[in-house]
């Protein structure tokens, strides 16, 4: 999971993470930004004894001791350390085979990474398989969409060519009608030519939900951020086991013939 800073990479980790759940696959997800590690306090953990920094210090702490089980969730995760004295002279080249080990117990593993060039979790990406990256519209007529995608989505997904990953997008913080934002759909998929896994709402609902130690999605369900993380979740659900391109576009398509087919199923069955 990359992106700018409060884009929302760790509000898109931690909702991923309970749809996946909920969906019953076994999913973990690790906080991957050593620097400002935020991932645990979205399900309500504040001093997590033994968190990923422990065991990148100590390699005779098994890793799996750091697993917490969130049990209104059902999501797995790895914290990290809010402490900064346990961030200086870290070694984090462990990191890759600590993922690698909890990757053999798990159908999904999410890294929710640091901002930008994420350089804490960039030996990860040599066994991830695909990055989400997150992107908030920049409302400023100044920062124009194409100098945003320059800085942001076109240097992200050049890593991810790099490391050889499937690069998909999440557009988050959406405060315009769904259909103001399709050219900015549009211009992604075919432009930059990654798929938009989804788009969710600027919505209170969602930092009020991290203020009770809860995704949104498992906090507010009815929210319209949660349904969007639903769909986005179903979304990216396909894109991993179903290798559908998870496009925006695509999905447009499908509820498209969906609609056509129930209308021909109503007319048929008319008298
Ligand atoms: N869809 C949303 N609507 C409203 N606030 C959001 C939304 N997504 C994230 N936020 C808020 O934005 C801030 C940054 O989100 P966060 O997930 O921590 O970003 P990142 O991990 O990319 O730095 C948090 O306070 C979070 O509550
Ligand atoms: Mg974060």
């Amino acid at each position: 999971m990359t992106g700018r800073g409060g884009a929302g990479k760790t509000t898109t980790t931690s909702n991923l993470g309970v749809y996946f759940s909920g969906r019953g696959i076994d999913t973990l997800l690790i906080d991957g930004d050593l620097f400002l590690p935020k991932l645990s306090l979205h399900f309500g953990i504040d001093n997590p004894a033994v968190n990923v920094h422990s065991i990148l210090r100590n390699p005779r702490i098994n890793p799996f001791d750091a697993i917490y089980r969130d049990p209104r969730t059902g999501v797995h995760l790895v914290p990290g350390s809010p402490n900064i004295y346990d961030v200086l002279h870290l070694d984090h080249s462990h990191l890759v085979e600590i993922v690698s080990e909890y990757s053999k117990s798990y159908n999904v593993v999410i890294v929710d990474s640091p901002v930008g060039i994420p350089f804490d979790a960039l030996p990860t990406f040599n066994i991830m398989e695909y990055q989400i990256v997150v992107l908030e519209l920049e409302r400023s007529p100044i920062y124009s969409l194409k100098v945003m995608l320059e800085n942001e989505l076109l240097k992200l997904k050049a890593i991810g060519d790099e490391f050889g990953l499937k690069v998909g997008v999440v557009i988050n913080k959406v405060r315009e009608a769904r259909r103001d934002i399709d050219d900015v759909v549009d211009f992604i998929e075919e432009v930059v030519g990654v798929p938009v896994l989804g788009v969710v709402a600027l919505d209170d609902h969602v930092p009020l939900a991290i203020n009770y130690g809860m995704p949104v999605l498992a906090k507010f369900p009815r929210a319209q951020a949660s349904k969007d993380f639903r769909a986005l979740g179903e979304n990216v659900y396909q894109w991993l086991f179903k290798g559908e391109g998870g496009s925006e576009k695509r999905r447009k398509l499908r509820h498209f013939l969906y609609d056509l087919s129930d209308v021909l199923h109503r007319i048929t069955h008319w008298s």
